[in-house]
């Protein structure tokens, strides 16, 4: 019984799903909020531990919140035991989560050694278990995303249809292996290949950092969607210019003064939700990022990174953009 149909991301309007990627410490409910303005046609929470969940770790139910953004957020969760895996499903469905994605990806030593993340490359028997339990306590659709392999090698082939025989409505393949983590290139021809193999739908992902590497993608691979990560940090227009290159259009840049008005915008969000210390300490690899190619960013980033006064924050962005608009 296949759900794909229900995935919201999937429009009949002939043009790919920009997807905004799962990243952790980095997608919260601000930022997705200006993905989304950006364009993006879906988007995720960060990865959110199955066990965490289930011993109700206070801290872990909060990145559940998707209220207000439920037809365009679903909800990641990484394990490795089908029954917490599929009691976290029955969290992420009741918190109003219409698409549920499974980690079978994330290279970090401490999720791989609990046989989580992409240890479920090696380990399709229990990844098949864990899909079919999930499956069975929810009624919305299942995603999994995964690599091309563990290391050097091409695990992912197997799963990515051992997963779409068991029911998983779409996959989203990265095309690295684990131990490369996210150096290197990644391998557009595996996603190619897997998107081939399968009748659902496969989302690309890996190394999209302009409009036209989305348009080649899509048009290399072949796949349902597009999906990016690192490319939007410090350029969530992104998502804007690969939706006008889709359609045609030419991609049009921010100013500095754009940039940093997002920022503001983005970091006071962050103090009203998290408060002054942690907004100030959440948003300085954002502002890093959003300085990125700005003339003196290194020597910005720097006293950014010890700033602790949001009027002063904001005076040395303002200050930046300025000089860096008026050297244009
Ligand atoms: C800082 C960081 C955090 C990430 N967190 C997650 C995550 O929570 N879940 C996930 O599936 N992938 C995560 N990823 C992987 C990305 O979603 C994506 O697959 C990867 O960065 C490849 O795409 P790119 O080459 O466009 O960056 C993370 C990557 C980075 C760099």
């Amino acid at each position: 019984m296949k759900k794909t149909s229900n995935l919201p991301y999937l429009r009949e309007n002939g043009f790919p799903p920009v997807l905004a990627a799962p990243l952790a410490g980095i997608t919260d409910k601000i930022f997705r909020g200006i993905l989304r303005e950006m364009g993006a046609d879906f988007c995720f929470t960060e990865m959110v531990s199955a066990k965490a969940l289930v011993y109700k770790n206070k801290k872990t139910e909060t990145l559940l919140d998707i209220s207000g953004e439920e037809e365009f957020c679903g909800v990641q969760l990484f394990g490795a035991d089908p029954y917490e895996m599929a009691e976290a499903a029955r969290f992420a469905e009741a918190r109003g989560a219409r698409v549920i994605d499974i980690n079978m990806g994330c290279p970090v030593p401490k999720v791989v050694r609990n046989g989580e993340g992409a240890a479920l490359l090696r380990d399709p028997l229990l990844a098949e278990q864990i899909l079919k339990a999930m499956e069975k306590a929810v009624s919305v659709p299942i995603t999994v995303k995964l690599r091309r392999g563990f290391d050097g090698g091409r695990e992912g082939f197997e799963l990515a249809k051992r997963m779409e025989a068991a029911g998983a409505a779409a996959v989203t393949v990265h095309g690295r292996d684990r131990a490369q983590f996210y150096s290197g290139k990644a391998d557009w021809d595996f996603i190619a290949e897997v998107k081939e193999a399968l009748t659902i739908p496969v989302i690309g992902n890996g190394d999209i950092f302009t409009a036209a590497d989305a348009a080649a993608m899509a048009e290399r691979t072949g796949c349902d969607g597009v999906m990016v990560a690192r490319g939007m940090l410090g350029n969530p227009w992104l998502i804007r210019n690969i939706k006008a290159a889709f359609c045609g259009l030419p991609p049009v840049y921010p100013t500095g003064e754009e940039k940093t008005e997002l920022a503001i915008a983005q970091f006071r969000a962050c103090v009203e939700k998290y408060g002054e210390w942690m907004g100030v300490r959440f948003m300085r690899k954002f502002f890093g990022w959003y300085v990125r190619g700005f003339r003196d960013a290194a020597a910005a980033r720097n006293e950014l990174n010890h700033l602790t006064d949001p009027a002063e924050i904001e005076a040395l962005l303002r200050a930046l953009a300025a000089k860096n608009d008026a050297s244009r």
